[in-house]
Formats: structure tokens, sequence, C-alpha cells
């Protein structure tokens, strides 16, 4: 079998706007694992919409392949493109759930378009209102249930049709974090109980941070940079993504923390002290580090700013500390501390 289920090659894609063309996507190359969660974050008009829309054909692209599970649907139309789109389910910002229908009458929408018995319908979708925690509400209509109890019945009936791919536009942003959080597990769980592959578009890094496997961040239509979550949390190498990082991972000191570092460094000279930037991630985190090159190096240090973290179960922080010691002492500290594993950045002073 191949490792990778969506793979798209070169792919462009060119609106007709009034204003004349719009070249929203620009030579996409995308390989999407086997099981994998898969997040592609970017700032609002960056092509996200465009880029999903096209892995299920819903928008067909002005040039490139789309293969899902070894199938080009870009070679496909009428009949066979709708059968192998079967494979594909799709949950939204705003549900698109159809307000005269009953919660179980969307979720079976899509299997008597398939054309199943009635009895097959029944057996198929009440283990999916299982699955999504809302068989007590399968009567209930659209206008009578909450927005995550309204994504629950998106899930439920992106998943009727059995899909391979499960692709998520902007699904938790009408949400609150609470339920966010709450529908990001359920996609964990599908995700492990259905063996599904899920690609899961957002512009929230919250949202990357807590399901996301692989990220892929997406500017002007191109992919600017792509890699394991945590990887891309600790070395951010393109502007973007250090910027969509700032909320989870501050990336730069706040100015009223930058007035205490100048306060707390008058009279002492440059060489005796360093602004530095730390970013731990995975095992090393659980070392007390800081508390050793205290003792070993015999340095003051002040923690300034940061955030420990989880990013996909693992622990992970960055912290902003001022070290302060003799030229040898905060050289050899610092030494320590990227043979700890921990990324040491010197910020130039303030
Ligand atoms: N049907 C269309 N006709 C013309 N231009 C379009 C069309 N759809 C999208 N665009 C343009 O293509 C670009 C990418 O749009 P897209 O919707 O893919 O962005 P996005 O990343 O999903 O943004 P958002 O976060 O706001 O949803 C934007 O400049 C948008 O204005
Ligand atoms: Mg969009």
């Amino acid at each position: 079998m191949e490792s990778s289920v969506i793979k798209l090659q070169d792919i462009f894609q060119t609106y007709q706007g009034p204003a004349g063309p719009v070249e929203a996507l620009r030579g996409i190359d995308l390989h999407v694992p086997r099981g994998e969660i898969f997040g592609v974050i970017g700032r609002s008009g960056a092509g996200k919409s465009s880029l999903v829309r096209t892995i299920n054909l819903l928008n067909r692209p002005s040039a490139g392949t789309v293969r899902v599970d070894g199938v080009d649907l870009t070679a496909l139309d009428g009949a066979a493109l709708r059968a192998a789109r079967r494979d594909i389910g799709m949950i939204f910002q705003h549900f698109n759930l159809l307000s005269s229908r009953t919660v179980f009458d969307n979720v079976a929408l899509p299997l008597e378009l398939e054309g199943l018995r009635r009895a097959d319908i029944v057996s198929r979708v009440l283990p999916l209102l299982e699955l999504v925690g809302l068989c007590e509400l399968r009567d209930r209509y659209p206008a009578q249930i909450s927005g995550g109890q309204k994504q629950r019945v998106g899930i439920a009936r992106a998943l009727a049709s059995r899909p391979k791919v499960l692709l998520s536009d902007e699904a938790t942003s009408a949400l609150d974090p609470e339920t966010t959080r709450a529908i990001l597990t359920l996609l964990r769980e599908i995700r492990r109980e259905l063996g599904l592959t899920i690609v899961l578009i957002t512009h929230q890094m919250q949202v990357i941070k807590q399901v996301a496997d692989q990220v892929a961040v997406i500017d002007v239509g191109r992919i600017v940079e792509q890699g394991q979550t945590l990887n891309v949390f600790s070395r951010p190498s393109h502007e973007v993504t250090r910027s969509l990082l700032d909320d989870v991972v501050p990336q730069t000191l706040p100015e009223p923390v930058l007035a205490r570092v100048r306060a707390m460094l008058g009279g002492v000279p440059a060489s005796q002290a360093s602004l530095l930037r730390l970013v731990f991630a995975g095992e090393e985190s659980d070392q007390p580090i800081l508390s050793d090159v205290i003792r070993r190096f015999a340095i003051d240090l002040n923690l300034l700013h940061g955030q420990i973290d989880e990013v996909q179960g693992q622990p992970f922080g960055a912290l902003a500390v001022l070290a302060r010691g003799s030229q040898d002492q905060l050289k050899a500290t610092v030494a320590h501390l990227r043979r700890s594993g921990v990324l040491v950045q010197e910020v130039a002073h303030v």
C-alpha cells in the first residue's frame, strides 16, 4: 500500500475575478501520509479553502494532479468522480446541515443519495451517532442543538459513506475554545478508531498544537514551510509561521518586559548579562535544567516571560531568561543548555 494517501502535484488554481484573474494556488505539492492528522495553516486569503477543495475536486484545479488513494481524480468526471468522492468526507465551519431534517436524517442523507435501503441506513447511522455522542438528540432539528453538537452531526454525516479521508475546513472556527477542544479530541478518536487520514485547515495555531502530527504553512498560494508539528514549533523558519505562532509560542518579548530588562541591566556591563530565548521540546523539558545551570555555573537567572505547554502530547516550552554572571560563566551556561538539548537563541541586547 502506498504510504501517502493524498498526493497533490504542481497544483495551480486561477479564478476569474471581476478585476482579472486571481492566482489562488501557485504550484502546490503535498503528500499526506496515511493515518495522519495533517494541518494546513495560513492567514486569511492564503489559499487554504482553495487547497482543501481541490482534494475532492469541489474546485477543479487549473493545472496539476490530485491523487487520493492511488486514484487520479483529475482524470475522472461524472459517475466515476462521484464514486471516488465517497472516499472523501468533508466538514465545514458553518456545518452546512439541512434545517428541515432531524439529526438522524442529516446523517442519513448521503446514504439515501447512494440509494441504500432504509434498514441498511439505520444500521449505519446509529453507530455513527453513538461514535459522535448524539444518540439522545437523534430526533432534534439543527435549530434545537448547540454549535458543537451541530459539528458532531457534520462529522457523523461526513463519515456515513465510510471515507478514507476526512477534510476539515475551519471546522472549529465558529466554536468556543472548550467546544473546539472537545471536537478536536473527537477527531483524534475517529482517526484512531477508523484509521482515517484527516486534512485539517485552520488559521489558528492552537488547533494545530492540539491535533496535527504534521503542519504545512501556506502563504499567497504556496507552501512556505512544512514539518512535524513539534519541529516547526521549535524552529519556525518562515516569517509567516513565526507570526502565526506568536500567540501560542511567544516569538518576541513584549515591550513592558523589555523595559524591565533595561531597568535590571542599568549599570551592568553588556558582557556580564545575556538575554536568552530557550526552547524546550519533548523529553528534556522534564529535566530540572534551569536549576541545574544555576547550581553548576553560579549564575543569576531571571525568568522574564514564556510558556510551558504541550504540543501533540509532548512537553514544550519557550522561555525568555536574563542570565547574569562573568563572560565565562555565561558561555559555559549556554554550552551546557545546548548539550542538554535546549534550543538557545541569544537575543540582541535591548
Ligand atoms: N470563486 C472565487 N473567485 C475569485 N477569487 C476567489 C474565489 N475564491 C477565492 N478567491 C480568492 O482566492 C484567494 C484565496 O482564497 P481562499 O478562500 O482559498 O483563502 P483562505 O485561505 O481559505 O482564506 P480564509 O481564511 O479567509 O477562509 C483569495 O484572494 C480569494 O479572494
Ligand atoms: Mg477559507
